[in-house]
């Protein structure tokens, strides 16, 4: 039997999160700059070493908010993605200007299909741009991390030429990417140990490794890079990221902690902000966590069968190779009902990671109010639903004050909205094809805009027939996508709500970028 390695004699592995960047590639998932300040901010308490803002060539939307999060993020360290080319690298290093601690992040493709087809570069012009890249990088920064590209499809022998020069010219991290998810954990493992072996100056520096999830292999390939000799991985939130995602930071975290018997590591990942991270994730991307997805899954850490149920009520490990806690889940049996009084909704909350000021508690000790007026039980994904939509609220500009729908077999649905934009209130009404067709062009009319409606989604907040729907709704213009999201036992209301929460996005956005249109009159 082998001896447990004490905590402090773990090596470290750096987490490098590319939720703001990669994550955001996902088809439809773009957050406004307001959301990827709160997901940077709730990263660097999770504990995240490297945030991955953005990639700042890309739009001036991009380079603003990796400067607004380089101002505001202390202790994790902030990355910009830059091409092998000056213009890239130095939008890159002005956009991180403010940033206490700063990476640049440069990559270049190092494929023999990637430089034919793509770069129509040779490999020796490709090693050339490695080269320059980074010491331009360099100016910037002494902190630099050139990536290849594809390089599980590389030639071996190139790519280690690549990073050595990477090296050579001042890189302190390079990374592995499986660009296109390809790999397979032994073969993963064994790039790595071919490129500790074979490329002269790779103790300089940190190995890092970033894997898609195409095969469903990136989680698997990643810890097995990492028992290769990889000390940096790469990951989102939830998983998203391009195509099939990359790999979920929650499970690489979970699996090094929960199988620490054949993992000597530790990460620096404070596990209990798991699910407020993932929450966060899902509410501004507007994509859903699949119920039995790993880690933060709503069934992650139910168990359903009698047999289960049995088991761990007489002892949790029986089923559960992890604690609910340990991810930031409650397994308090606290269920709150119309009969609780302010103090046990006070401690609910703490429970949840919640800590709200006077006002903000006694406006959602209200809601919470008319809720279990309207539902026997309320449980905590009720309370955090609420509560989000509060925290929400406080800062919108625009508010739905009152909401009518007729509908019924043989009438056409019509809806009339109240609402209230900067404290003034405008009313609408409109017919539809159904009600909440009817619901959103009353809330057109009320206030007028161009958006286009690009998805409208209903899930059940819990089970039963008064379980609270949550809607998303994504209202896109001018290739910006703004998400709002809202919980409440009437669908109708909460579709109402979630897509006014969108327009206050939408409204928001475009008054702090006037230039793309102009406000209000027709957003
Ligand atoms: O998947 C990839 O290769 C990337 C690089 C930019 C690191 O995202
Ligand atoms: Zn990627």
């Amino acid at each position: 039997m082998t001896t447990p390695i004490a905590e402090n004699e773990r090596e470290t592995i750096l987490v490098f999160d590319t939720t703001l960047r990669d994550g955001e590639q996902s088809p439809g998932a773009s957050m406004t700059i307001e959301e990827k300040i709160k997901v940077a901010e709730v990263l660097e308490e999770l504990g995240v070493d490297i945030i991955e803002a953005g990639f700042p060539i890309a739009s001036e939307g991009d380079f603003e908010a990796v400067r607004e999060i380089a101002k505001r993020v202390k202790k994790s360290v902030v990355c910009g993605l830059a091409r092998a080319n000056f213009e890239d690298i130095d939008r890159a290093g002005e956009a991180l200007k403010p940033a206490e601690r700063k990476r640049i992040h440069t990559f270049i493709a190092t494929s023999p299909i990637h430089m034919r087809y793509k770069l129509r570069m040779s490999p020796e012009e490709v090693l050339e741009r490695v080269r320059a890249s980074v010491e331009r990088a360099r100016r910037w920064t002494d902190d630099v991390e050139w990536s290849g590209e594809d390089a599980s499809r590389s030639d071996r022998d190139f790519l280690c030429r690549c990073i050595e020069t990477a090296i050579a010219a001042g890189a302190t991290t390079v990374n592995i990417p499986d660009t296109v998810g390809y790999a397979y954990p032994e073969e993963f493992a064994d790039l790595i140990r071919y490129i500790r072996n074979n490329v002269p100056n790779i103790d300089k520096a940190v190995i890092s490794v970033h894997c898609h999830n195409d095969l469903g292999l990136a989680v698997a390939n990643s810890l097995r890079a990492i028992e290769a000799g990889a000390r940096q991985v790469e990951c989102t939130i939830n998983g998203i990221g391009e195509r099939a995602g990359n790999a979920a930071l929650e499970e690489i975290v979970m699996a090094i902690r929960t199988r620490s018997d054949i993992l000597p590591f530790r990460t620096n990942i404070d596990t209990t902000r798991i699910m407020k991270a993932s929450r966060l994730v899902s509410a501004v991307t507007g994509f859903p966590v699949q119920p039995n997805k790993a880690i933060v899954g709503a069934n992650a850490f139910a168990h359903e069968s009698g047999i289960h149920q049995d088991g761990v009520l007489k002892h949790a490990q029986t089923y559960e190779i992890m604690r609910p806690e340990d991810v930031g889940l409650t397994r308090s049996s606290l269920v709150l009902g119309k009969h609780s009084g302010r103090h046990a909704f006070r401690r609910k909350l703490e429970e949840l990671g919640y800590h709200l000021g006077d006002n903000a508690l006694n406006e959602a000790f209200r809601r919470f109010k008319a809720l279990a007026d309207r539902k026997k039980n309320v449980y905590d994904e009720d309370i955090i639903a609420l509560v989000d939509e509060e925290i929400q609220s406080l800062e919108q500009r625009v508010h739905l004050t009152d909401l009518a729908v007729e509908t019924g077999l043989g009438r056409a649905p019509h809806a009339r909205v109240e609402l209230e934009v900067d404290g003034e209130r405008q009313v609408a009404e409109s017919t539809g094809d159904g009600p909440v067709d009817a619901t959103f062009r009353a809330i057109r009319g009320a206030v007028p805009h161009e958006a286009e409606l690009q998805l409208f989604q209903i899930h059940a907040v819990t089970g039963g027939t008064d379980a609270q729907a949550q809607v998303t709704v994504r209202l896109a213009r001018d290739g910006q996508v703004f998400h709002g999201q809202a919980a409440d036992t009437d669908t109708l209301v909460a579709a109402a709500k979630a897509y006014v929460s969108a327009l206050d996005k939408l409204l928001r956005y475009r008054e702090r970028i006037p230039a793309q249109g102009a406000v209000q009159a027709s957003l």
